[in-house]
């Protein structure tokens, strides 16, 4: 499914105060339901919060069990307000792979017919897993 409407209106919710690049994401669970995210920064600007996670953590706090993610859905608008494709950094990329059980397809828009489609594996190789 193309979530591309739904993306562009949320990018419009992102608080990128500082950096000015908007980030949307729609986190899918097996079952079909959705959970959005955008970025959220703070002037302590480490404190800042990707869209993807913020996604993946409005599921869990659902009670969205690890696995049940299946696609995460990003699109992102630069300062220059032009859609630019973000990949999910390296920390929203360890969260992806753990709620999904390594398992998700990460998809990367352009444009609404411009689409990369990753999964989670080929974005993060050789992932870490609890130990337990
Ligand atoms: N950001 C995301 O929300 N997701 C990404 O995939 C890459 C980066 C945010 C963090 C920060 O608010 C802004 O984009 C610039 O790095």
């Amino acid at each position: 499914m193309n979530y591309f409407n739904e993306l562009l209106k949320l990018l419009d919710n992102a608080y990128a105060e500082y950096s000015d690049f908007h980030v949307a994401s729609i986190a899918v669970t097996r079952d079909g339901r959705i959970f959005k995210g955008v970025n959220v920064e703070s002037a302590a600007y480490s404190t800042t919060i990707c869209a993807e996670r913020n996604a993946i953590f409005s599921a869990v706090t659902a009670g969205i069990k690890p696995g049940e993610i299946a696609e995460v859905h990003i699109l992102a608008r630069n300062a220059e307000n032009r859609l630019f494709p973000a990949y999910p950094c390296g920390s929203c990329r360890q969260i992806i792979a753990e709620q999904s059980h390594n398992e998700a397809v990460v998809y990367v828009y352009r444009s609404e017919t411009d689409v990369s489609r990753h999964t989670i594996a080929e974005l993060l190789p050789h992932a870490f897993f609890s130990l337990k």
